[in-house]
């Protein structure tokens, strides 16, 4: 989850390393350093906090240097203060680490046994340690093979050597890592966005793989250090938006943009002459597909929790649906005629990449839905499907939830078509309905006013409840989860059928709970649930796509979405929760952006 960068080049880095740090900051934003080399010496500059704090050192000292190593640190071992902030140097090399060194703690009590002392409580200096040793009789590049050979776990590392002041080592297993190329200057980033401002011309490390950078060229290495070849890859430009522009935070923007981003995704995949979905190459014969298995973490599984209610809706296929890291330790039956399905918003989530790795090695056909088409879920997948959200950057996930569950419905609705469950009329009103879903959004998106007044409800409040039922659950379990992540108020989202069989027993006078009640099957048997909660004193935040007026001195406020299909209302009901935590966060004074102990790629299991 730390972000790391490096730059060698023929002019100081310094500030270009800060300019990437600030962009790996959604990362990790507990402490941030950078080390460079100047004379013969490494120079490093850390603090606890925000890249901002970095900058000011900067400023006050200078760093000089044409070579150094950035870091963003998301704590694992030790906590967030000075001393644990990377990069960790002895006077012989500096390293900057995004992962766990599993084995860190057998490998410190051998070095401790030698004598050899340690400054921090990470994982990372055992790295550092090990490399000084062996530099007394390895050149850089097998001081660091050998290291890695002796290191359990997951790493991407960056290293300079105070003793060969031209080049920067990149290592990778588990962990993500971008090399970029430009005239005279070459990087090493844990994502192409970290690199963006500098080039777009990228390479990754697969598994195993290292990389030696000068200004002028990068060698690549395989897992026994023999020399290899990498493509180079033009990154998209599609995602260039990179600023908050007029609004406050990114995660209003995020929010705001998404009638523009469910519009481009849909786009991409509907083409409106022929009424027709553009997906084609499915790995599996559509007719041949027994069952498919849609895997994510958080938000990204709450949107194939949502697909699931589709899924067994329009299609005739076998739907299972699994939390990734649950997926990655089952004991599971792989079906050559299974599609596994892989949702996430980074591509780099650990779990998520691991549960896919174990697909991969069992022969399955896996497909994965990503925002970001060059990260390394989506490279090892057999097939991508992008959701084309463009970068998000607010670290609670607002408009890939939407592009994730776009992709997945109109996924959908191909493989019931192809597989004739729906007949050509269906299928073509569905696509018609889905092309309304943008403007719906942005009706919803104005009714910011009401929010506000049901946000006031929370600001006091002790806890609250999430409740809704059908595909209206899954919604309810995302509109707690972003409560939580952002207001750090404890939520609950459930199916509000269970309430009497356990959680009932929370609901005591003025507990906020939201009920989420679309006209659909359902509506009758939530509105009975609501009224046991009534009964009990909490304090009702009715959302619903019914027309009727349904408030009354129980339900203090209400949020009407548009009604279009009954299928497309989860996208829907999901806009006010979304702009409810964000209000809810601001009247509590949180970190919007950056809510406490998170980062937006969890690259550690
Ligand atoms: C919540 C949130 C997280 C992510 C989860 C998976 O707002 O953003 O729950 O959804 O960490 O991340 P991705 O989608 O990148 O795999």
């Amino acid at each position: 989850m730390c972000g790391i960068i490096g730059i060698a080049s023929n002019k100081p880095v310094s500030i270009n390393i800060i300019n990437s740090l600030k962009k790996l900051e959604y990362r990790g934003y507990d402490s941030a350093g950078l080390a460079t080399l100047t004379d013969n010496t490494i120079n490093e500059k850390k603090c606890s906090g925000r890249v901002e704090e970095l900058e000011k050192i900067l400023f006050k000292t200078p760093s000089n240097g044409n070579i150094g190593i950035g870091h963003v640190r998301w704590a694992t071992h030790g906590i967030p203060n000075l001393v644990n902030a990377h990069p960790h140097s002895t006077d012989q090399v500096s390293v900057v680490h995004n992962g766990i060194i599993e084995n860190s703690d057998e490998l410190k009590k051998e070095l401790e046994a030698e004598g050899i002392l340690f400054k921090s409580q990470t994982d990372t200096e055992v790295v550092t340690l090990l490399i000084t040793e062996a530099l007394k009789k390895n050149n850089p590049l097998n001081s660091v093979f050998k290291t890695l050979k002796k290191l359990k776990g997951s790493f991407a590392l960056g290293i300079i050597f105070k003793n060969f002041s031209n080049i920067i080592i990149g290592a990778r297993r588990g962990s993500p890592l971008a090399v970029g190329y430009s005239k005279e200057e070459n990087y090493i980033g844990s994502d192409s966005y970290a690199l963006k401002s500098m080039t777009n011309k990228i390479s990754y490390l697969d598994d195993g793989e290292l990389c030696l950078l000068t200004k002028d060229e990068v060698s690549f290495y395989d897992a026994n250090l023999k020399k290899i070849n990498k493509k180079i890859l033009t990154m998209s430009e599609n995602d260039t938006s990179t600023d908050k522009g007029e609004f406050k935070h990114f995660m209003i923007k995020e929010i705001v943009e998404q009638p523009d981003t469910v519009r481009n995704c849909i786009d991409e995949y509907v083409d409106s002459l022929k009424k027709n979905i553009n997906i084609f190459n499915f790995p599996i014969e559509p007719q041949k597909i027994n069952k498919i298995i849609l895997i994510g973490c958080g938000t990204a599984y709450n949107s194939c929790l949502t697909a699931k209610y589709w899924f067994e809706e329009l299609t005739s296929i076998d739907i299972e649906i699994d939390i990734a890291s649950e997926f990655r330790y089952r004991k599971l039956k792989f079906d050559s005629n299974n599609l596994y399905i892989f949702v996430s918003q980074s591509g780099e989530t650990a779990d998520t990449a691991a549960a896919l790795d174990i697909c991969k090695k069992n022969n399955v056909k896996t497909c994965s839905i990503v925002n970001v088409i060059e990260s390394t879920i989506a490279r090892n997948s057999d097939w991508v499907l992008p959701i084309h959200a463009g970068i998000e950057i607010g670290v609670a996930s607002t408009k890939a939830f939407l592009g994730q569950l776009t992709v997945l419905y109109i996924l959908c609705l191909k493989l019931a078509f192809i597989r004739k469950d729906i007949d050509e009329k269906t299928y073509i009103k569905k696509i018609s309905n889905l092309k309304k879903l943008p403007e719906a959004i942005k009706r919803c998106i104005k009714n910011d006013s009401n929010v506000q007044l049901m946000a006031k409800e929370f600001a006091s409040a002790k806890g609250s409840m999430f409740l809704g039922r059908g595909s209206s659950f899954p919604i309810a379990l995302e509109g707690a989860l972003k409560l939580k992540e952002l207001s750090y108020l404890h939520a609950e989202g459930y199916p509000a059928g269970e309430m009497k069989h356990g959680p009932l027993a929370l609901i005591e006078e003025g507990l906020p709970v939201i009920v989420i009640a679309p006209k659909d099957k359902y509506f009758e048997k939530t509105i009975s649930n609501m009224q046991e909660v009534i009964a009990r004193g909490g304090k009702i935040l009715f959302i619903t796509d019914q027309k009727k007026e349904s408030l009354n001195e129980n339900i203090r406020f209400g949020f009407r979405v548009p009604h279009i299909d009954n299928l497309l209302s989860p996208m829907l009901l999901t806009l006010p929760l979304q702009m409810l935590a964000y209000h809810v966060a601001l009247l509590k004074n949180c970190d919007v952006d950056k809510p406490r102990n998170l980062a937006k790629s969890v690259t550690v299991e």
